[in-house]
């Protein structure tokens, strides 16, 4: 059955520099290579604080997927916000695509009915799902350096 899962967590990489830079693409490539192999798709959105990730795919490649998750030291505080079958996926063109969301972002946001910082811990799993969906139309990347 596919299956969306949506979480946020605590980033643990830090919020500056190059050790940041190399967790998140480490994280990415994982994330890529991986899930590539076992038929998942999404988006992760990272600012200073805080990791949202979405995840589409069949429901034991999700579960698997999940438990590497939960168990990763890069973050903590691992807190779904929902889970669910879905008939379509939303990310069908990425394996994991990555949004940074530092400082302009406000406009994206308000767009949203969320306030100028970006707290999942007061975001409706609605709200998270099209915040993503409006990245995704735009501006997702494999690893930070296909950003800038
Ligand atoms: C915020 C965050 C998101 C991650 N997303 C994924 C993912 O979508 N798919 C994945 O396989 N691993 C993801 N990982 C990495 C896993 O925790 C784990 O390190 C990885 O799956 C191990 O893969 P490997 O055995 O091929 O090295 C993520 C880690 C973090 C911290």
């Amino acid at each position: 059955m596919l299956t969306r899962l949506i979480y946020h967590s605590e980033n643990h990489l830090g919020s500056t520099g190059g050790k940041m830079i190399a967790g998140l693409n480490a994280i990415m490539d994982a994330a890529n290579r991986n899930n590539q192999r076992d038929g998942i798709t999404g988006a992760l959105l990272f600012d200073t604080l805080w990791f949202i990730q979405i995840l589409e795919g069949e429901r034991e490649a999700i579960s698997a997927t999940l438990r590497r998750i939960m168990a990763d030291e890069r973050h903590d505080a691992v807190t779904m916000m929902d889970a669910r079958p879905i008939e379509a996926r939303q990310f069908g063109n990425w394996w994991m695509g990555l949004a940074m969301l530092r400082g302009d972002s406000e406009a994206l946001f308000a767009r949203h009915g969320l306030g100028p910082r970006l707290d999942p811990r007061q975001m409706s799993a609605e709200q998270t799902l099209a915040l993503a969906v409006d990245l995704a139309s735009g501006n997702l990347n494999r690893r930070i350096d296909d950003a800038a």
